[in-house]
């Protein structure tokens, strides 16, 4: 009697020991569960079973003085004639950052050669390069300098006195809208994109001339995001406080990388910035919180990457738009993917069954990099 009453104990002394061991275990790992799990689980049940985002026209609608003391900052550089012609159908604005010469370099002897695409492509697009100020004052003298003379040759800047930094791009998105209402306001599209991606024109125009021949309008196209949750760990690059959002779930937006719109979702965002509380940081997320406001929603194409980088193949050329974490290969992708024999290499059934089964083998085998997404296969 006595031996059993000690086991018993003794047993149950070692389930709540091991209880223990597991609660702590979990309250340790907790903040990694909640981020990884479960605050996705609460994100998209919000999107996909209740998708109600009418919180955002009631706490981020403010006064209009108020807004627009969001974006007025002096231009340090402008050109107001570069987009004066009536037909334009692309202006393609770069997000870029002072320092980044090489890179403006690259991007106008490549995907930003506007006379390549007049004379192949028989488009009239214009690409302008928008950033801030550098943010270092002691080596902003020096470069402001360079920015100059650079300037001076093409002529394709245009740069507002603010701090150009991570946590200041939705003032840079605020300056492409409000620049494209004021000098382009008559282009047929709007896109703007990062300095580190690559677009293929040839493919992007064609689809341009496509959807402009027949008239769309409320159309934002990207690379979309449904239903992400605020990042709430302090020592993430997007941390989001509670007091600046405190829902669970983002509305739906393209990702910042790359996305296209049309003339008149343009002006209604320009137009919802100027009674819209921008010190939202998040540039993309904050394209969604205006989508909200002028009820538009972007439309995903399995062509626009996000963060993903495309696979190097000429059955992917001839499909891609966008491909994200291009520095230093700009050249060589340009020259590969532009090249005449991409065109109609999935022509004919023998064509297209090969293509399909090459993307198919890219994009859905489980790779450890990021891509376009198995779907984008079978477009
Ligand atoms: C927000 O307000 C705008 C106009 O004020 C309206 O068009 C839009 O549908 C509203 N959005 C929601 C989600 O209520
Ligand atoms: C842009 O394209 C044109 C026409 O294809 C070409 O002649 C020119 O060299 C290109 N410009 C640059 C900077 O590469
Ligand atoms: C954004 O730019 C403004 C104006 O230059 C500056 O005062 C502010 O500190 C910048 N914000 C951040 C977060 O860098
Ligand atoms: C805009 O939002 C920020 C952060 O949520 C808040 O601190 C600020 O007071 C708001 N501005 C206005 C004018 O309401």
């Amino acid at each position: 009697m006595f031996m059993n009453l000690r086991r018993v104990r003794k047993c149950q002394f070692l389930q709540l020991i091991s209880m223990c061991c597991f609660l702590s275990t979990l309250l340790l790992c907790w903040e990694q569960v909640d981020h990884h799990v479960l605050s996705h689980v609460r994100s998209y049940s919000y999107r996909y079973l209740i998708n109600r985002y009418d919180f955002i026209n009631k706490s981020f609608r403010i006064s209009r003085e108020e807004a627009t003391s969001f974006g007025k900052f002096p231009y340090l550089l402008d050109h107001e004639d570069i987009c004066k012609e009536k037909d334009v159908l692309l202006l393609l604005l770069v997000k870029t950052s002072p320092e980044n010469f090489l890179r403006r370099w690259a991007i106008r002897s490549t995907w930003g050669n506007q006379t390549y695409m007049k004379k192949e492509l028989d488009a009239n697009v214009k690409v302008v390069f928008v950033m801030g100020a550098h943010p270092d004052e002691h080596k902003r003298g020096a470069i402001q300098k360079q920015l100059q003379i650079e300037d001076q040759t093409h002529k394709d800047l245009v740069q507002q006195d603010f701090l150009d930094t991570f946590h200041n791009l939705t003032v840079k998105l605020l300056l492409q809208f409000r620049w494209a209402h004021t000098n382009c306001a008559q282009a047929r599209f709007l896109m703007s994109a990062d300095d580190d991606i690559f677009i293929h024109m040839p493919n992007l125009i064609r689809s341009l001339h496509e959807l402009s021949a027949q008239g769309v309008v409320d159309f934002w196209v990207g690379h979309v995001y449904r239903g992400s949750p605020p990042v709430r760990r302090k020592n993430s690059k997007y941390y989001m406080p509670v007091q600046m959002y405190q829902w669970s779930s983002y509305p739906d937006y393209t990702a910042g990388a790359g996305y296209v719109v049309s003339r008149d979702v343009a002006a209604k965002i320009y137009q919802a910035t100027l009674s819209l509380n921008s010190s939202f940081h998040i540039d993309d997320v904050f394209m969604g919180i205006c989508g909200i406001s002028i009820g538009v929603s972007p439309q995903e194409h399995g062509y626009f990457s996000g963060e993903g980088k495309a696979p190097y193949h000429p059955c992917i050329y001839e499909k891609m738009i966008t491909s994200h974490g291009h520095v230093d290969d700009v050249g060589y992708l340009w020259k590969v993917a532009t090249a005449p024999e991409v065109n109609g290499i999935s022509s004919g059934f023998f064509g297209k069954l090969y293509c399909t089964a090459v993307r198919i083998k890219l994009l859905c085998w489980p790779y450890f990099t990021k891509t376009y997404s198995c779907k984008a296969a079978f477009l």
